[in-house]
C-alpha cells in the first residue's frame, strides 16, 4: 500500500483523512483523524521529531519515527510512509482550514476500535451439525436462542438480536469516525442496477433538526446527535422502465441503505430511532430539495440499554410453498 493523499474530512472541518492507495484502482485505505488527534500529528511533525499520537480507540497508534511514520491499527495491517512525505502533506494541508467535502468512501476504509472475530471455527462447526437440516426446516422448528455471550460485539447476528429503537439519547457527541462508518454503510447497500437512486443529508444544524421535529409531527428525539434523512432520487436509476418502477426501485434503494445505517450504528455502540411519520412537503422544504424523503434515521448514544423486544414466532412470519 502506498500512502496517496491527505483530504477533508467527510464529517467535520477540523479532522482529516489520509488515504493509501492499494494495487487496484478502487482499492484503498483511509485512516480518519479528528480534530485533536490531526493536531497532535501536526504537533510532531512542526518539531522535526519523533512521538507517539494516540487514535480514539486508545488500542490504534500512530508512531513517527526518524524515516518512516507508522500506523499501527487495531486490526488491520499496519501502514506506512515515509516521515518526509508525511509531514510534507500534513504541514502542508494544516496550513488552511478545510471544509468537509463529499467523497466516495470504499469498503476497506479504517475505523477504529472495530473487532472482527475469526468466527470461521464456529461455523464449521454449526454447519457440520446441521448439514442434514434444510435452513427452512432449522427456521420452523427453532426455539428462540439465547444470545451467545461470546460473540464480538460487531458479529451481525448479535446486532440484529440485540438492537432496539431509542427514543432518548444522550447528549454525547457521536465520534467522526462513527458517523463515516454509517455513511459507508448507506454507500455499500445493494440497489438497483447499482445506481444508487438515493440521497442522503446529513443534518448538523441545530435549527434545521428543530425544523424537522415540527415536521415529524413533533417527535422531539428527531434532534437527535446524528439526524440523516434519506430520500428518493430515481433520476439516478438509469434503467429503461416506466416511471413508477423507477420510483419504486429508488425507494427500495434508500430504504435498504438507511436499513444499513441503522445496523452500522447498531455495530458501533449507538442506537437509533427510525422515523417513517413526517410531513413530506415540510422536509423538502427543509431542505431545499425536490427529493422525496423516505425516511429520517435518528442516531446516537442510548440513555439506557433495552432488552430486544419480543416478536411473532417464524413459524407464524414464514409460509412455506412447497
Ligand atoms: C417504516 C417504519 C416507520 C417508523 N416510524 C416511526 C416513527 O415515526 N416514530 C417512532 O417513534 N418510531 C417509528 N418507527 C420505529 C418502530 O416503532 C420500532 O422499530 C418498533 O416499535 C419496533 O421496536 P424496536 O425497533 O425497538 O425493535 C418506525 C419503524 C419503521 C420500520
Amino acid at each position: 500500500m502506498e500512502f496517496q493523499t491527505i483530504e477533508a474530512s467527510y464529517t467535520s472541518k477540523e479532522g482529516c483523512r489520509l488515504v493509501w492507495k492499494g494495487v487496484d484502482e478502487d482499492d484503498t485505505d483511509v485512516v480518519i483523524l479528528n480534530k485533536n488527534e490531526l493536531e497532535n500529528l501536526v504537533e510532531i511533525l512542526k518539531k522535526n521529531s519523533t512521538g507517539e499520537v494516540e487514535l480514539e480507540d486508545q488500542t490504534s497508534i500512530i508512531r513517527v519515527n526518524s524515516d518512516v511514520t507508522q500506523f499501527m491499527l487495531t486490526n488491520h495491517p499496519l501502514l506506512e510512509v515515509k516521515t518526509s512525505i508525511i509531514q510534507d502533506r500534513v504541514l502542508e494541508y494544516a496550513k488552511v482550514p478545510h471544509e468537509p467535502q463529499y467523497v466516495y468512501i470504499g469498503t476497506k476504509e479504517f475505523y477504529p476500535s472495530v473487532w472482527i472475530r475469526d468466527d470461521k471455527k464456529t461455523q464449521q462447526e454449526t454447519s457440520k451439525k446441521d448439514s442434514k437440516k434444510s435452513l427452512i426446516e432449522a427456521i420452523l422448528s427453532s426455539e428462540p436462542e439465547k444470545i451467545r455471550q461470546d460473540l464480538s460485539p460487531t458479529d451481525i447476528f448479535r446486532v440484529f438480536s440485540t438492537r432496539r429503537s431509542t427514543r432518548k439519547f444522550e447528549k454525547t457527541k457521536v465520534e467522526d469516525w462513527k458517523i463515516d462508518k454509517i455513511l459507508s454503510a448507506a454507500d455499500v447497500a445493494p440497489t438497483a442496477g447499482n445506481f444508487q437512486g438515493f440521497q442522503v443529508y446529513l443534518i448538523k444544524n441545530k435549527k434545521t433538526k428543530e425544523a424537522l421535529v415540527e415536521a415529524a409531527n413533533k417527535q422531539p428525539y428527531v434532534d437527535a446527535p446524528v439526524v440523516l434523512v434519506f430520500c428518493t432520487e430515481p433520476s439516478r436509476v438509469k434503467l429503461k422502465f416506466p416511471p413508477e418502477i423507477l420510483e419504486k426501485f429508488s425507494l427500495q434503494d434508500a430504504t435498504i441503505a438507511a436499513a444499513f445505517s441503522l445496523l452500522a450504528a447498531s455495530g458501533v455502540g449507538l442506537s437509533t430511532i427510525w422515523i417513517g411519520m413526517f410531513d413530506e412537503e415540510k422536509v423538502k422544504r427543509i431542505l431545499g430539495t425536490e427529493l422525496r424523503p423516505s425516511s429520517i434515521l435518528c442516531i446516537g448514544y442510548p440513555d439506557k440499554k433495552k432488552p430486544p423486544k419480543s416478536r411473532r414466532k417464524l413459524k407464524d412470519l414464514i409460509k412455506v410453498i412447497e
